[in-house]
């Protein structure tokens, strides 16, 4: 604003009276923008991955403009940009493989420009640790508004949930229980408005986030996309960003430990998906704080769910939204003393000023903790020598009665294999087995694509059986369910004991126990290990070579080695 005293970064450019500060300006005034606008007032960079091949994304233009309103009512100049966009349902082979990159494009996106503080447009399900993990290597001041969730799906009188249907219908036509014809009908009742994907998956698990995390404004976790609400939250967004600048109020100073230690509670409470431990310990690596897989257990572990939303309940996002959404649960979590009260947020309040009063206006959606959908409800950690260093299992979505199982393993030792092999009527497979896949984690895929949750053997589901044991280095949707043993590291591709087993051992899962073993000697292993060899990487060259040769394994949060800490947003002066 005219007359202000403080100086921000965004005076480098067009505060000078120089060659350089009029190259900067002059440029910048061809869009229509008046003079007084460069007079030293906030810049606010508005980072969006808008996209139509982004579905979850695609209304992001609109929610810029209302973010844009509130920039200029606080006196601030809004300036978007896009940056590269990862839709989950059309990126091959995955779009966790793109996360890193996109983070690359943010970070260099905010620190090469003329940028104060930035708000992150965020939705589907990897643009929301993308924007945060590269704006936290800057380390300016942002925050994040989520595009919310679609409405409810709806199918012939009966609520339907993005994701968590599409496995369940699938399923039904193998075991004929669905006609085709109606398969294809399902199809469009399911994803019938703009937003994420309105179960607890990972797009609406990283919403929560943002909020638990104190990145976001109350409310940024469930208001659905459509809502005029969601408008009114982008809006108060950009007036809020404008004093986050003047506070400078940055990313390190809300992204404490106990944030963390938050939002995973929260992560259990919600019954949220086990994608979030691998975004969020990149998170923490980005913005320099420790944070382990065995944080997850243990802040997890006491933690029941008790929002009941698909995938592991009944309800879904808009009824969560209606009940009270996150503040009512931040609520609980407080008054059950599994909360950090005097987190920072966004907002300049704790997180416990936010939500101390929060409502809860359905028990049903939002249970009390006496009533609570599971009583652990956080993200197991095995541990033993088939995962040395870590694997997760979502307790919540899970068979209590396969939570303790030992038996015989099928063995899918790439993706293909298995999709060849699995409706052969021939396989030797029973409900006891352990269906184990290979190849499928960061370097193995490549990308840890989410394929964890694979579809029993046809003859299994004709006998009405819908869940087994299955292990493997990969991720799962958050919208899936079962009994899923996830992220098992080291991952074969790069050497792990996964690499290593063979049809027909015998494999012990212990939940309670925290205990994921093969029943083979050192010795036999050791001996299977003299005769396995790598696979070659994916690609000569090329990005997805950097990813093969820098990514790290996923109890590391699968960044690239070199991406790991903060790089400021100091930058050296150009000069044209
Ligand atoms: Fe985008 Fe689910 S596909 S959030």
């Amino acid at each position: 604003m005219a007359g202000d005293k403080q100086k921000f970064r965004s005076s480098e450019w067009f505060g000078r009276t120089d060659r350089d500060g009029f190259v900067h300006r002059s440029w910048m005034k061809n869009q229509g923008l008046p003079g007084d606008l460069f007079d030293g007032r906030p810049v606010i960079g508005i980072c969006n991955t808008f996209s139509e091949l982004t579905p979850c994304n695609a209304h992001f233009r609109k929610l810029a403009d209302h973010v844009k309103r509130g920039v200029y009512e606080s006196g601030g100049l809004p300036l978007e940009f896009p940056v590269m966009s990862l839709g989950e349902t059309n990126l091959r082979p995955t779009a966790m493989l793109f996360r890193n990159l996109a983070s690359m494009d943010v970070e260099e996106s905010i620190r090469a420009n003329p940028i104060d503080g930035v708000i992150l447009l965020v939705g589907c399900d990897k643009t929301t640790p993308a924007l945060l993990m590269g704006a936290a290597s800057c380390d300016l001041p942002a925050l994040a508004v989520s595009g919310g969730p679609m409405l409810s799906g709806r199918f012939r009188g009966a609520a339907i949930g993005s994701g968590t249907d599409v496995w369940r219908f699938s399923e039904d036509v193998k075991a004929g229980r669905m006609s085709l014809s109606d398969f294809m009908e399902a199809e469009s009742c399911m994803n019938r408005s703009a937003g994420h994907c309105m179960t607890m998956g990972t797009a609406s698990t990283m919403a929560n986030m943002v909020e638990a995390l104190g990145m976001g404004l109350p409310g940024n976790a469930a208001i659905p996309a459509v809502d005029s609400r969601r408008y009114v939250l982008a809006h108060l967004a950009g007036r809020r960003i404008v004093e986050m600048v003047r506070e400078d109020l940055r990313m390190s100073k809300i992204l404490t430990p106990e944030a963390f230690e938050n939002a995973i509670r929260v992560n259990g409470a919600i019954g949220g998906s086990t994608n979030a431990v691998i975004h969020l310990l990149a998170l923490a690596g980005r913005i320099g704080v420790s944070l382990s897989l065995d944080d997850w257990d243990r802040l997890g572990r006491d933690v029941p769910t008790i929002v009941d939303l698909m995938p592991s309940g009944r309800f879904l996002m808009e009824d969560y939204y209606y009940a009270g959404g996150l503040p009512a649960v931040l609520r609980a979590l407080g008054e059950a003393g599994l909360l950090h009260r005097d987190a920072p947020t966004v907002n300049g309040k704790t997180i416990w000023q936010n939500t101390a009063d929060a409502p809860n206006y359905n028990t049903e959606v939002i249970r009390p903790f006496d009533k609570a959908l599971t009583k652990s409800g956080g993200i197991a950690v095995l541990r033993g020598n088939l995962a040395p260093d870590g694997a997760v299992l979502k307790p919540s979505a899970a068979s209590p009665d396969l939570m303790r199982h030992r038996g015989r393993a099928v063995v899918f030792e790439t993706i293909e294999h298995y999709y060849e092999r699995i409706d052969d009527p021939a396989l030797d497979i029973d409900e006891s087995s352990v269906m184990v896949l290979k190849n499928c984690g960061p370097k193995g895929y490549p990308g840890m694509a989410e394929v964890g949750n694979l579809g029993l053997p046809p003859k299994i589901l004709e006998k009405g059986i819908t869940d087994m044991v299955r292990i493997s280095d990969a991720r799962m949707s958050g919208t899936a369910y079962g009994t899923v043993v996830l992220h098992v590291t080291p991952e074969a591709a790069a050497g792990g004991p996964l690499a290593l087993v063979q049809e027909g051992d015998m494999i012990t899962l212990d939940v309670a126990e925290r205990r994921l073993e093969i029943e083979v000697s050192d010795e036999d292993l050791e001996a299977r290990r003299a005769a396995w060899s790598p696979p070659p990487p994916p690609m000569t060259g090329g990005y997805q070579k950097l990813y093969f040769d820098h990514v790290l394994q996923a109890d590391r949060g699968c960044d690239l080695d070199f991406l790991v800490g903060g790089r400021g947003a100091a930058v050296p002066r150009e000069s044209h």
